[in-house]
């Protein structure tokens, strides 16, 4: 089944959003297989955007990703790395549609929120950066 990887950033943990974002995914029907509270080193997060380390705005991507803890997150479901991106919205949350997750509660392209895979072959490279093997739970709902 796939999975797919999203973050939620500092700004949307300083905020309070943790439990709002996470129940919208649980409420659409994905399933949780992968959930961590953390600190990321400026290593971790260098890898993360190593295809943005080129882009002008690298350094404070870095910087931000870095200056409070997120939550890491792995989602399960039938094609859940376009619909969780759906959800999430664009990528500047003054363009996000409203009922998306930036469209709902952002304003700034460098404070968006929460991070989602863009492909399958993203998801996994960026599962297998952040998560051990055996902190993924293999279940399925009863319901
Ligand atoms: P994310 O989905 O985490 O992937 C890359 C991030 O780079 C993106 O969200 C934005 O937070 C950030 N980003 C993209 N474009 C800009 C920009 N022009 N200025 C600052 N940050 C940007």
């Amino acid at each position: 089944m796939e999975l797919t990887f999203l973050a939620i950033k500092p700004d949307g943990v300083q905020r309070g959003l943790v439990g709002k974002i996470i129940q919208r995914f649980e409420t659409k029907g994905f399933t949780l297989v992968g959930l961590k509270f953390m600190d990321v080193s400026k290593k971790l997060a260098e890898s993360h955007y190593d295809i943005h380390r080129e882009r002008p705005f690298f350094a404070s991507l870095v910087e931000f990703i870095t200056s409070g803890p997120v939550v890491a997150m792995v989602w399960k479901g039938d094609g859940v790395v376009a619909s969780a991106r759906k959800m999430i919205g664009a990528t500047n949350p003054l363009i996000s549609e409203p009922g998306t997750i930036r469209g709902d509660f952002g304003v700034s392209i460098g404070r968006n929120i929460i991070h989602g895979s863009d492909a399958i072959e993203t998801a996994q490279r960026e599962i297998s950066l952040w998560f051990k093997d055996e902190e993924l739970v293999d279940w399925q709902p009863q319901i």
